[in-house]
């Protein structure tokens, strides 16, 4: 008698708290209807959202913001966790023009997939919109009317994009780092409008009250929150593929593609052993100690081993565009700078470049680099348009040029890399580099089901190339086949458990005291997906895009350099 008691002036509480946001012009859960109608061409739009709503199973992150901002470590770094969140790649999910583009491309592409399309594209990028769409019976799209339109009853819901209430109400149900949890298959409990709903937090014997009251989650402490498997729910993904005739050709989750399996790369690492244990927020959320995990109530104490929010990873060509076109995208986070920073630490972190050997020999300059992941998974990991390449140049003691592999443009395509001059090739792996035509490429490459390179991810069947840099402890002979290495690193003795060797053999004549400078570079838009993606400019995202790419600056990071001179 006397709980229920309790939790009905909670929920009163709770309600009366929601109206009177809703007065002041917030909180609501319907369509904005204070400014002018929204006339809208079916494409997404600049209106802002508003991060303050309720909905029957979640709450925006503004609303978490009231209390989990304005806190600090013991040495005084402010750690506020929605402002971190919120200059993140998951906090922008569903404004990421390359996302919002590449759907609608493929939407195009694959017009009888519509269904399959909205619903996969949006589970993991919108995923309150998605999920509560569902719960609803609501429609599942993103253009047109849907949750990209301001009109939506979603869209406030879909531009918090992987929010706080999505992460922490992910349930312990079993399927959690199995295939059956992969590729958004998370499971977050349907309620109904009324029930009061559950938030996961590392933390033992949490304060429960504040929160509570005011935003109707419990926080309670679950030890499955700290691990990959909260991750890997949506950092797994495999999708189904169409034949040449539009039909699904994959018959089961089996044979579907693995477009990106950073979980299971992580599972063959040694990060994934008890001795070297290190997960995804580890690495992704780093810890800082004596913090008051909410600014109130003043009494509360303060914790330790508490995770930053700041989720970067190498995504600095995406923070930037999102910063150059605040009010085209909707964009209100600032912050982008520190997260393109932060990002440009990671990068440098992510690996090492070391000569082995180095002399001159029968006119020949030979080189011998040793590159290291230091990554928790494959390196470049993720999309598979990220790729990784060796800038190899050669001068003589004059300062006259000699050789140069690897160059790159200022549209972001690189010398000598066939399949940025033709899409339908590729540059394969080397093992040597004895001309300037060859360049050291670490990435994917995606073949349809008539063996045909494709950028199309729902053609992709499989990898004809993946000699992406495996993470320690990464075995490419006994991995399972969905992780599996391809193409001629396979076969490359040198190329195994987090490294690779490589070798420059350079003609140089009668040239003496030659300097040669290796750089390892990082980049997210690899030049053959742009160029495959900008074909369909003739849709409207697609375009947008364009124009938002060709006016930005990043087209490449630099993750580790090494020189030196030979006599
Ligand atoms: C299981 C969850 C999941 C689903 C389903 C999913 N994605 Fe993603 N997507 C991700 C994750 C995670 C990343 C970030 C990977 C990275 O940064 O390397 C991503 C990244 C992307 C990017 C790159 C964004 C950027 O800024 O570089 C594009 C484009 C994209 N997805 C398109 C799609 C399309 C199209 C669909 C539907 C066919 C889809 N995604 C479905 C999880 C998902
Ligand atoms: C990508 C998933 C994800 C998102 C999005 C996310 N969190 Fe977290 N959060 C976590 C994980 C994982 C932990 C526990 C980390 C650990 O155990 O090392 C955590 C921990 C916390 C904690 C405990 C203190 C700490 O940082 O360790 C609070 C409070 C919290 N989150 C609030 C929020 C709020 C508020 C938002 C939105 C602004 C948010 N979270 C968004 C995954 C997420
Ligand atoms: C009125 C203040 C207030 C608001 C608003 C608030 N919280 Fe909290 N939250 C707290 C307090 C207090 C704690 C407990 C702190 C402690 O015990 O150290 C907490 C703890 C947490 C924890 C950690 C639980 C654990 O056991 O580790 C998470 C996760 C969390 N909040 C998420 C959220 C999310 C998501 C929102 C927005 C929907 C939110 N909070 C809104 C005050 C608030
Ligand atoms: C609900 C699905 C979901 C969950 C759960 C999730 N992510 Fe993500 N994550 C995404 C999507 C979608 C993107 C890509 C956003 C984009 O690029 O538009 C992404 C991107 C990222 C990126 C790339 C950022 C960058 O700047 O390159 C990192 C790092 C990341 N997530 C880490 C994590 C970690 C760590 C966890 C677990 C604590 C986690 N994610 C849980 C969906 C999710
Ligand atoms: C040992 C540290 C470490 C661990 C463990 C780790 N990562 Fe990473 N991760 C990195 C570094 C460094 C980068 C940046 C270089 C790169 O793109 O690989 C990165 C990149 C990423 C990216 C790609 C961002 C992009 O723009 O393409 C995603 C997504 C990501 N990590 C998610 C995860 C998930 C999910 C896990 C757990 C299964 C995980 N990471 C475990 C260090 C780590």
């Amino acid at each position: 008698m006397y709980s229920n008691k309790v939790t009905s002036i909670i929920k009163t509480s709770a309600l009366l708290l929601i109206l009177l946001l809703q007065s002041c012009g917030g909180g609501s859960d319907s369509p904005n209807t204070t400014t002018d109608p929204i006339i809208t061409d079916g494409t997404s739009n600049s209106s802002v959202a508003d991060a303050n709503f309720t909905s029957a199973h979640f709450s925006g992150s503004e609303n978490c913001a009231l209390c989990h901002n304005g806190i600090q470590s013991s040495t005084g770094e402010d750690v506020s966790i929605e402002t971190a969140w919120s200059s993140s790649m998951m906090a922008n999910s569903t404004r990421d023009p390359f996302w919002l583009a590449k759907v609608s491309s493929e939407l195009e592409r694959n017009p009888q997939l519509k269904e399959v399309i909205d619903d996969k594209c949006t589970r993991c990028h919108a995923p309150i919109a998605n999920v509560e769409a569902k719960f609803s019976g609501a429609a599942v799209e993103l253009f047109g009317e849907g949750f990209v339109n301001p009109n939506n009853e979603f869209f406030n819901h879909s531009s918090d994009g992987v929010s706080c209430t999505v992460c922490h109400q992910i349930e312990d149900d079993g399927n959690l780092g199995t295939q059956q949890g992969f590729s958004g298959h998370f499971n977050i409990i349907d309620l109904g409008v009324s029930g009061e709903r559950t938030a996961y937090g590392q933390y033992q014997n949490p304060s429960i009250n504040p929160m509570l009251m005011n935003t109707g989650f419990r926080p309670t402490y679950s030890e499955h929150i700290s691990t990959s498997e909260v991750c890997a729910t949506c950092h797994n993904l495999k999708t189904p593929f169409v034949d040449s005739d539009g039909v699904i050709a994959s018959t089961d989750i089996e044979s579907e593609f693995p477009e990106q399996m950073i979980y299971s790369e992580w599972e063959q690492s040694v990060y994934a052993t008890v001795a070297e244990q290190q997960s995804c927020q580890d690495c992704h959320m780093p810890s800082v100690d004596g913090v008051r995990i909410s600014n109130r109530p003043i009494n509360l104490a303060a914790r330790n081993d508490f995770s930053k929010h700041t989720l970067i990873g190498a995504n600095s060509t995406m923070l930037e565009i999102l910063d150059s076109n605040r009010e085209e995208l909707g964009v209100t986070a600032n912050g982008f700078d520190e997260a393109i920073a932060q990002t440009r630490l990671m990068l440098e972190s992510s690996a090492d470049i070391e000569v082995l050997n180095q002399q001159i020999f029968n006119q020949e300059l030979v080189v011998q680099l040793r590159i290291t992941n230091n990554t928790g998974h494959k390196l470049p990991g993720g999309y598979p348009s990220r790729r990784v390449f060796i800038h190899f140049t050669v001068n003589d003691s004059a300062g006259v040029d000699l050789f140069e592999s690897g160059k790159m443009n200022a549209d972001g395509s690189i010398v000598g890399a066939d399949g940025d001059q033709d899409l339908l090739s590729y540059e394969p792996h080397y093992e040597e580099i004895t001309s300037q035509d060859q360049v050291q490429i670490y990435g994917t490459v995606m073949v349809n089901t008539d063996d045909e390179v494709t950028y199309t991810l729902l053609r992709a069947a499989s990898y004809v190339k993946d000699n992406r840099l495996t993470p320690a402890g990464f075995a490419k002979l006994t991995v399972p086949a969905d992780v599996r290495v391809a193409g001629l690193a396979f076969e490359d003795d040198d190329f195994n458990l987090g490294f690779d060797v490589i070798t420059y053999r350079i003609p140089i004549g009668d040239a003496s005291n030659v300097s040669f400078k290796a750089e390892l570079k990082y980049q997210t838009l690899a030049y053959g997906f742009i160029k495959d993606l900008f074909l369909d400019n003739n849709n409207a995202e697609v375009a947008k895009f364009e124009t938002m790419y060709n006016n930005a600056a990043i087209r490449a990071e630099m993750i580790s350099v090494v020189e030196g001179t030979v006599n």
